[in-house]
């Protein structure tokens, strides 16, 4: 059909107005060129490398080069520096230098990946994106101003305060619900201004553009403009044909795309407010050929823009940012957005993305221990290249072992990586890549402790099984924990650095029959070190005088099957430490209730294990997957008895029992007894709970169903991204309700009445829900399989056979205590002490506090050291020094003597009466520890900007005063040493010590 024939058609129904009319600006349409390079999903990095990834850059600064009207956005940077560093040539890195400089190859987002958002850590999130943004500064002096976060499977508020504080101008989404989509455009509220936190400023909104149906893709897929065709794999094809090329632009075919392209474009033009039109033009893996791509395009915006008029619109070649100027530069006053978030995410009435929560948990728990890891070497080789006079390990070296392992967590952070929605091959190069980076940690680390504390010679000869434990507290407060070693045997003698003897208690180890765990009751200053020696006690402990850790006693509970109704809680044993007394029922073997020391009250508390049964045939009905969650109907037991043993010691009481069908889920609680009072809180106010989950049936979801008295009126918090809690009413729906009522749980959840909270945190995503009144479960492992054709060939059904061992706390208090301990109760939990054993040989242990001094560095308690690290970056702070130095082609050096520091306000404006104050840390006094701080400077984010030279666009808005948060201002950068932190404020700053 020729243009002008369909051209009535659309007026009539409203599409567009007559261009006679002209009541309206003419549209303006942008044509965003784009391939969306998923980071492993169906292949591995490498494989698709080689298939299409190289050939996406090759092509597309070739296409670049050839026509200067052509624009293309690059996304991923880990895939961006594989090709930078590994392929490309002299001439190519030079094109890339003029393409960015002119803006004509735009980095967006500009992380490593596109990171999933709904089970990913903050801390996570920002190392992703630091890592890709030192990069792209470091090499072309450019900072990404726009996010383009298409893919992940629904959107966190956590990420609008990020990349505001990135210095981002707009936030690019597209997975939400699909009903609240359609209702978006309908009511044309695509774009708005999103104030992700409540407590921040107006200082950290952004304009947000919601993606319309047609998404970053197209829809149907295959539905012209892509003359690529398919990847192939291993590829790339020997004789340039791919599968499902479009045909070419022709003379013939050329009112085909016309009409495509028009229709598309008045249908979204109905859906926004401006006459401005975005149309990201790709899709998953293409412009591998991307001058095939431009030359047909061309031809096709040539012939609009031709008849521009009649066809009511013109079309472009542009980046986001061309976009979003032209939209910046229109008067609309926009729409406010608070703080909820777009989770979780439906693509249809049958499609609840809730599953992926909760898939691959064993990878899930990688992540966050590599993450975990990460952060405690950082701080460690900071502390060590900052104060040791003669280092004797390379600090190059080091800096090569954190590096990997920034990159490995980095890369897990991808939406189909850490969300399980990968085949089980590219899962194990995650792992392997993880495994690798953990290890040269780990290497670092030990050369590091060797370092500190030098063997001395001592007096008595070698001690076959003696060890040596250096234990390092990566956070920036004083802790007071149990460590647990691994012995060969019970009778030790285990002392401190000065020759004191330590609490301690031994038992045999679960995990390994032949051997005991020890545990030490340690008390460790923020960012320090403890020091102690073990050894196995030759004589008996009267003949020496020497304490040696009490062994613990083990009382076994016969079974007791599961009951329907009759009788329970006629004899309960108690469990106690100084907060907590956990009822034990020896009807069930069940948990029966706990009682809160505190507030005085009995809360009954019981748990069990519960799967939920998914259908495995497509024919039948929906199905479960790595994506989606879809149960066959409420969840049942998954148990037929329980045994239990309560293992009894003076600092720690371990509960064990043991759920019978097959002998396939275990929960170990422990009650820990510590010091009274403030130290001790931490410890004492938290039942830690370690389960044993798998290997499940097939087509099984595994919970932990916890049901109490608390009057919760099925309302759940839950967390984004371990920074800040969403409120989740329990809603119904027309199908779906199960699943469509489930959160991402990435650091924490509750559920409270008037009086009381229960707070449960972890240190790996799950998915969370409160299906009854009093009731929160949290789904652990999944395991599924199904016979969708794609699925088989593609080996994406989640079979999933593995054992998975999470570990959840338990807070129970008043919202005061609990609201209080919550967010410092979570990051003792994620960064627990760093034990390392070492072999004794014929030394004595290092006397007073190391070999050298060392000084702690102890932040207040609502300000969290979110990193401590030397980046090792090659710019300098100075921007205009930076540029001059990359115009003369200059290679600066790594400044090791820079060191990043983030801090973090934990608390809500109106959390806690005294926690939610403003704080006011002297970073100089702070800092002494490691060394005298000689400047301060405030930086964006991600490091690349100097605060005081950021400014981002102001956007008008309907009601400018309507939601703001807190009202407080945005802090001014620090003039001196001294930094007044608000609640939930993140800073970040450069800081400089004395040589
Ligand atoms: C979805 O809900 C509708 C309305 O309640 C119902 O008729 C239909 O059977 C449901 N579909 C499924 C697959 O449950
Ligand atoms: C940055 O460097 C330039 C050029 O060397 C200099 O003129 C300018 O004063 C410096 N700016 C700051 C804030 O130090
Ligand atoms: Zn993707």
């Amino acid at each position: 059909m020729e243009p002008r024939g369909w051209l009535p058609l659309l007026l009539q129904l409203g599409l567009m107005w007559p261009p006679w009319a002209q009541p309206e600006p003419q549209l303006r349409v942008f044509v965003v060129p784009h391939s969306h390079m998923d980071v492993g999903w169906l292949h591995t990095v490498q494989e698709n490398m080689q298939a299409y990834v190289t050939n996406v850059y090759n092509s597309v600064v070739e296409a670049l080069t050839l026509e200067k009207k052509r624009r293309f956005i690059a996304v991923e940077q880990e895939y961006f520096r594989l090709w930078w560093d590994g392929v490309a040539s002299h001439w190519q890195k030079r094109k890339v230098h003029q393409l960015v400089a002119k803006g004509r190859l735009e980095f967006v987002l500009g992380g490593q990946v596109m990171h999933d958002e709904a089970v990913t850590h903050i801390d996570d999130q920002i190392l992703q994106l630091t890592e890709g943004h030192g990069f792209l500064y470091e090499t072309f002096g450019v900072r990404p101003q726009i996010s383009w976060q298409v893919d992940p499977f629904g959107a966190s508020s956590t990420t609008p305060t990020l990349f505001a504080l990135a210095g981002f101008n707009a936030h690019v989404i597209s997975r939400i619900d699909y009903d609240l989509k359609e209702a978006m455009q309908d009511n044309r509220q695509l774009q708005f201004v999103w104030r992700g936190s409540r407590s921040l400023s107006a200082e950290q909104e952004i304009f947000t553009h919601v993606l319309d149906q047609f998404s970053y893709s197209k829809v149907p897929r295959y539905e012209g403009f892509n003359w690529d065709g398919e990847a192939i794999f291993p590829g790339p094809s020997l004789d340039g044909k791919y599968p499902s090329m479009e045909i070419p632009v022709t003379e013939d075919s050329i009112p085909d795309f016309t009409h495509l392209l028009g229709k598309r474009v008045l249908h979204k033009a109905s859906w926004f407010q401006t006459a401005h039109i975005l149309w990201p033009w790709g899709c998953d893996r293409q412009f591998f050929n991307a001058s095939l791509q431009f030359a047909n395009m061309d031809i096709v915006m040539d012939y609009i823009n031709s008849e521009a008029s009649e066809f009511g619109f013109s079309v472009e070649y542009a980046t986001l940012g061309d976009y979003f100027r032209a939209v910046h530069s229109d008067q609309v006053a926009w729409q406010v957005r608070d703080h909820r978030d777009f989770l979780p995410y439906s693509s249809d009435m049958h499609h609840a993305w809730t599953g992926f929560y909760a898939s691959r948990s064993g990878l899930k728990a990688l992540a966050r221990r590599a993450s975990s890891l990460l952060y405690a070497g950082e701080s460690m080789f900071t502390r060590y290249v900052l104060l040791a006079p003669h280092p004797y390990l390379d600090p190059a070296w080091g800096l090569q072992q954190l590096q990997q392992l920034r990159w490995a967590v980095s890369e897990v952070q991808h939406h189909d990586a850490i969300t399980g929605t990968h085949v089980p091959n590219v899962g194990d190069m995650f792992v392997e890549h993880l495994s690798t980076g953990m290890q040269g940690v780990h290497k670092l680390m030990a050369s590091i402790i060797q370092d500190r504390s030098p063997a001395h010679s001592g007096k008595r000869g070698p001690e076959p099984g003696g060890h040596f434990a250096v234990v390092y507290n990566p956070l920036a407060w004083t802790v007071t924990t149990i460590i647990t070693l691994t012995v060969d045997f019970p009778k030790v003698s285990i002392t401190d650095e000065s020759g004191l003897p330590v609490p301690a208690q031994a038992q045999r180890s679960k995990d390994m029959p032949s051997a005991y765990d020890l545990h030490v009751l340690t008390t460790i200053p923020g960012l320090s070190y403890r020091h102690y020696s073990i050894r196995p006690s030759r004589s008996s402990q009267e003949e020496t005088g020497e304490p040696e850790p009490f062994v613990a006693k083990t009382t076994q509970f016969g079974g007791r099957l599961r009951r329907y109704g009759g009788q329970v809680g006629g004899s309960l044993v108690p469990v106690k430490n100084g907060c907590y007394i956990v009822f034990m029922d020896l009807d069930t073997n069940l948990m029966h209730s706990v009682w809160e020391r505190q507030s005085n009250r009995k809360v009954y508390m019981t748990q069990q294990f519960m799967e939920y049964h998914a259908n495995s045939d497509v024919w039948q009905g929906p199905i479960s997957d790595n994506y989606v969650f879809t149960p066959s109907g409420t969840a049942e037991p998954a148990w037929e008895a329980v045994r239990m043993e309560i293992v009894e010691g003076p600092l720690v009481t371990e509960i064990r029992q043991y759920f019978y069908r097959l002998p396939t889920f275990t929960i170990y609680s422990r009650l820990a007894r510590g010091p009274q009072g403030s130290d001790g809180a931490l410890l004492c106010h938290h039942i830690e709970q370690e389960y044993q989950v798998g290997p499940l049936e097939l087509n099984r979801e595994a919970i932990l169903r916890t049901s109490t008295s608390l009057n919760t009126g099925r309302v759940l918090y839950s967390d984004n991204n371990g920074y800040q809690m969403q409120r989740r009413p329990y809603r119904n729906y027309k199908n779906n309700t199960i699943a469509r009522n489930y959160y991402p749980m990435v650091q924490s959840a509750f559920i409270q009445d008037r009086r009381s909270r229960l707070v449960l945190l972890s240190n790996q995503a799950h998915g969370v829900s409160s299906q009854r009144n009093g009731q929160v479960e949290v789904m652990l492992h999944r395991r599924l399989w199904n016979n969708d054709k794609w699925a088989l060939n593609n080996d994406l059904t989640l079979n999933d056979s593995s054992v998975v061992h999470p570990v959840l706390w338990l807070l129970l208090g008043s919202r005061t205590l609990t609201s209080d301990l919550h967010q410092r109760s979570g990051l003792a939990l994620q960064h627990q002490p760093v034990v390392m054993l070492r072999e004794m040989n014929g030394e004595i242990a290092p006397r007073g506090s190391g070999s050298r001094q060392q000084e702690a560095v102890t932040l207040p308690p609502s300000v969290h050291l979110q990193i401590l690290s030397i980046p090792g970056w090659k710019y300098s702070s100075n921007h205009t020094e930076h540029l001059q130095t990359l115009q003369k082609g200059h290679e600066a050096k790594a400044d090791l003597r820079r060191v990043l520091l983030r801090l973090q306000h934990l608390y809500e404006v109106d959390q806690d009466p005294v926690l939610s104050r403003p704080v006011t840390v002297n970073l100089q006094s702070v800092l002494r520890g490691l060394g005298s701080v000689v400047s301060v400077e405030e930086r964006s984010l991600t490091g690349t900007w100097d605060v005081s030279e950021m400014r981002r666009w102001t956007w008008s808005m309907r009601d400018p005063h309507g939601h703001r948060g807190s009202g407080t201002l945005p802090s001014p950068p620090p003039r001196g040493p001294e930094v007044t932190i608000y609640p939930k404020e993140i800073r970040t700053f450069f800081i400089h010590f004395q040589e």
